[in-house]
């Protein structure tokens, strides 16, 4: 299930506001400029339907992003479980970063954590199935695939080439909870 955490930046030990509820989330989201919408969920695809199948599902919202925000192209990025050598890939957003484009994803299957930076606090939100994130160019963040990454998303871009991880090589990403500590939460009562 979608989870948001909000942390000061400083004390991630303490937890200022827990949610699972996907309108509390897109509220508080929508109050540091980041848009989370939960699509609906009335498209049965199989687990490896290729790019063009998961994209013609989802035209509609797409379309609707697209015009709203301006986004040039879309395409899907997809890790199944067991894939080996994810470390390198994980760790690599793992570090805090900015982009000069808005990074927009939904998760067709399997989840992520993104951690977005704001006003001197944290929010990390867990994303599964049927979520749509979109954090604003030059938002501090960082992404955690976990440590056995499983997931499907659609990427949305204005200009794919200048969709570059610019690092701000401040070590805050290390002291929040992972991804994998964040599901357990999830799943929780
Ligand atoms: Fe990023």
């Amino acid at each position: 299930m979608s989870l948001l955490c909000i942390r000061p930046e400083d004390r991630p030990d303490v937890l200022d506001e827990m949610t699972r509820e996907g309108t509390r989330i897109a509220a508080l989201l929508r109050t540091i400029g980041v848009r989370f919408e939960r699509w609906p969920a009335d498209h049965a695809l199989a687990a490896n339907s290729d790019p063009q199948t998961i994209l013609a599902a989802y035209a509609a919202e797409l379309t609707r992003l697209q015009r709203d925000c301006g986004y040039q192209t879309a395409d899907v990025v997809r890790i199944v479980r067991g894939t080996p050598d994810t470390a390198p890939m994980r760790q690599k957003f793992l570090n805090e970063h900015r982009h000069s484009e808005d990074e927009v994803r939904f998760f067709v299957e399997g989840s992520g954590s993104f951690y977005l930076r704001a006003g001197g606090r944290v929010f990390q939100v867990v994303c599964e199935r049927d979520d749509l994130i979109s954090v604003p160019a030059e938002t501090r963040h960082w992404f955690d695939m976990g440590a056995s990454p499983h997931f499907c998303a659609i990427r949305l871009f204005n200009n794919i080439e200048g969709w570059v991880a610019r690092f701000t090589d401040d070590p805050i990403a290390a002291r929040f909870p992972s991804h994998d500590e964040a599901l357990a939460l999830s799943a929780g009562p």
